[in-house]
């Protein structure tokens, strides 16, 4: 498919509320330094394409030096395929037979990987892949304190190996993670001592792949793992200006809304609701930062309408103008629109988010 034919460019005017904006600057500035931190640590970079869903981002993290991708869903998996991406890794679960079919067939065009962790998973693989040209590569996932999916022990790996390893049309890649935040002694600990153990059992274990936003400045100290998967980095949010990884300055995503309502002096109504800023608040009050007046609060949302609470601030906007809000998630944001905004000094371009909604 061709994906420039999905973009076409347009002026400000053009661009109704609301929004999403993406200043393009700041995603290269973005993309280049953390590139740049795993290029100094000898650190595969796989970004996890969630945050984006759109593959010009994933060529743009590809030609700074990304190895690959990371998709999610297979859908999401099959859009970057058709955009000419070439290595994918899918860290997830595939179960039933309409999603093997797919997956046969994404691996024709591209060099594909999945996860397994548990037999169930590894056995609807093997038999999809037993008559394949070129096995599948499967990474062990590993639960090293995140408490989602993931093998409990290194014995329980070394099942999953045996297995993986046993299968003909399977080919075992290593393990693979979703750390918690913080505690990189533990996962690499975790890690290592399934490595040794499957090393130690005559079985391969080429790739450690670890990831996440919250520990990529840190990715180096998980030192047994190849490659580092990012999503958010690409464009921040205030989940992360919270957690003291970012600035406001490094968030490329936001989004352009209308004051619709001054019904109180103490509160203004915007075009944004649920339906575009999402409910999740990440432990945080409030449903996202708003740029011209950081100290005002966005209280509460309904589907189409957000409510600000003007009592503590001297801001006092009018019907018609327009703010820009950073989220608090930005990869459900992108989830939420059919197009976005990829802005930067003097052009504007509105771009199809192809892989959005895709969730299978
Ligand atoms: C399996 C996996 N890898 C990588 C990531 C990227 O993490 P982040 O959004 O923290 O950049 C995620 C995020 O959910 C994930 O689930």
């Amino acid at each position: 498919m061709d994906y420039t034919s999905q973009a076409e460019t347009v002026v400000t005017s053009d661009i109704m509320t609301p929004a999403v904006i993406i200043d393009t600057h700041t995603v290269q500035k973005n993309i280049d330094k953390l590139q740049g931190h795993c290029d100094q640590h000898g650190i595969s970079l796989r970004p996890h394409i969630k945050t984006h869903k759109l593959p010009s981002m994933a060529q743009r993290q590809i030609k700074a030096g990304a190895i690959g991708i990371t998709c999610q869903k297979i859908g999401e998996a099959e859009t970057m395929a058709d955009a000419g991406i070439k290595d994918i890794l899918i860290t997830y679960n595939i179960i039933g037979d309409e999603k093997l079919h797919r997956l046969a067939k994404l691996a024709q065009r591209c060099t594909l990987s999945v996860v397994a962790d548990n037999a169930y998973v590894v056995d609807g693989l093997a038999k999809t892949f037993v008559r394949a040209d070129h096995p599948l590569e499967v990474l062990i996932e590993c639960d090293t304190g995140a408490n989602r999916c993931g093998v409990q022990s290194a014995e329980e790996a070394l099942g999953l190996a045996r297995l993986i390893h046993n299968a003909s049309g399977l080919t075992l890649g290593g393990l693979m993670t979703y750390p918690p935040m913080g505690d990189q002694v533990r996962v690499n600990n975790w890690l290592k001592q399934a490595k040794d153990l499957l090393i130690a059992n005559g079985l391969p274990c080429p790739k450690i792949s670890s990831g996440g936003t919250p520990n990529m400045w840190r990715s180096q100290e998980v030192s047994v793992a190849t490659e580092h998967r990012s999503g958010t980095y690409i464009y921040n949010d205030r989940s992360l200006i919270q957690a003291g990884l970012c600035r406001i300055e490094d968030c490329a995503l936001s989004v352009r809304a209308t004051v619709i309502s001054r019904p109180t002096d103490d509160r203004a109504i915007i075009d944004a609701g649920s339906k575009m800023l999402t409910s999740d608040l990440l432990g945080m009050e409030g449903f996202g930062l708003i740029k011209e007046a950081p100290d005002v609060k966005i209280t509460s949302l309904s589907e189409e309408h957000g409510i600000l609470d003007l009592s503590n601030s001297k801001w006092s906007p009018k019907v018609g103008d327009q703010i820009h809000i950073i989220p608090n998630h930005a990869c459900v944001v992108s989830n939420m629109v059919n197009h976005v905004y990829l802005v930067n000094d003097n052009h504007i371009e509105k771009t199809v988010v192809s892989a959005r909604g895709l969730v299978t």
